[in-house]
């Protein structure tokens, strides 16, 4: 589905009717990526998978670094495009940087969050100095080839890359699909982040964390860090799973998921 959300041409997945969920991807995929989430909502949820601006199949804007505060006001935008006040948010590493942009600029509008392979600190000097670099490179390059080629031996798990060839397969696609000036304004906004951390003790919603054990980009560390700064989080860690749990082991993050939101307070699915 498409519409002009913020000024860009946007496209969204949705499948399901009731109480909303959105789903936010991480960097540098697309909403393809909660295809087994969206296929297998529980009755009574309307699941929303915005592709982010300049990924997938949604229009770029004129602005040289997406920051995660741009992509958090694209999707409140979407929401309010589609009627949706209060939803619980689900973002996945990248995604989970834009979930605590939006829990930031639209508290009232967070009903329960989900935190997937992500974690709340800002960048070290380090890391924000090789983003730029390789933002730069991808400009110079004009070809994302780079990016792909570091990250996707990292992303998911021996176990799903030996036994669920066709997961690698999807990743490398929603990788290939995004243009390098995208990549590139997305990395500049990932290195331009905020700490989260201090956001976390003021978090008075339910919240799940989850985290694939042998995902080698989040660690678990930072998942229980997570855990431990907000108020009564849970924390799920998914065997033979990488970066990627909800793909590489849908099943199992499902019904983590399923739980966690028929646990939610009747009024969150009251509309
Ligand atoms: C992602 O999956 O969104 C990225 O690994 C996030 C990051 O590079 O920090």
């Amino acid at each position: 589905m498409s519409a002009t959300i913020n000024g860009i041409d946007m496209e969204w997945r949705e499948q399901g009717e009731g109480a909303a969920i959105v789903f936010i991807h991480g960097f540098p995929f697309n909403s393809a990526m909660w295809g087994p989430q969206l296929a297998n909502l529980p009755p009574g949820w309307r699941g929303i998978a915005p592709d982010l601006r300049g990924f997938g199949a949604s229009h770029g804007g004129t602005e040289d670094v997406y920051t995660m505060e741009l992509f958090a006001r694209d999707v409140a935008a979407l929401l309010d495009h589609l009627g949706e006040d209060r939803v619980v948010v689900c973002g996945l590493s990248m995604g989970g940087y834009v979930t605590f942009e939006f829990l930031r600029l639209f508290p009232e509008r967070v009903r329960g969050l989900v935190l997937c392979d992500t974690r709340a600190s800002a960048d070290s000097a380090e890391a924000r100095a090789g983003r730029e670099r390789q933002a730069a490179r991808v400009l110079a390059d004009n070809s994302v080839t780079e990016v792909i080629d570091t990250m996707l031996p990292r992303l998911i798990s021996m176990t799903t890359r030996y036994s669920q060839p066709g997961v690698l397969e999807l990743t490398r696609a929603m990788m290939k699909e995004a243009p390098p000036e995208t990549m590139a304004r997305a990395l500049l906004g990932m290195a331009a982040r905020r700490d989260s951390e201090p956001l976390l003790r003021n978090i008075d919603v339910p919240a799940l964390v989850i985290v694939g054990a042998e995902d080698a980009i989040t660690s678990r560390g930072q998942a229980e860090f997570l855990a431990r700064g907000i108020r009564g989080a849970r924390l799920e860690t998914i065997e033979n799973a990488g970066h990627l749990p909800n793909l590489e082991q849908p099943d199992t993050f499902n019904r983590i998921l399923h739980a966690f939101l028929a646990s939610l307070p009747l009024s969150v699915t009251a509309r």
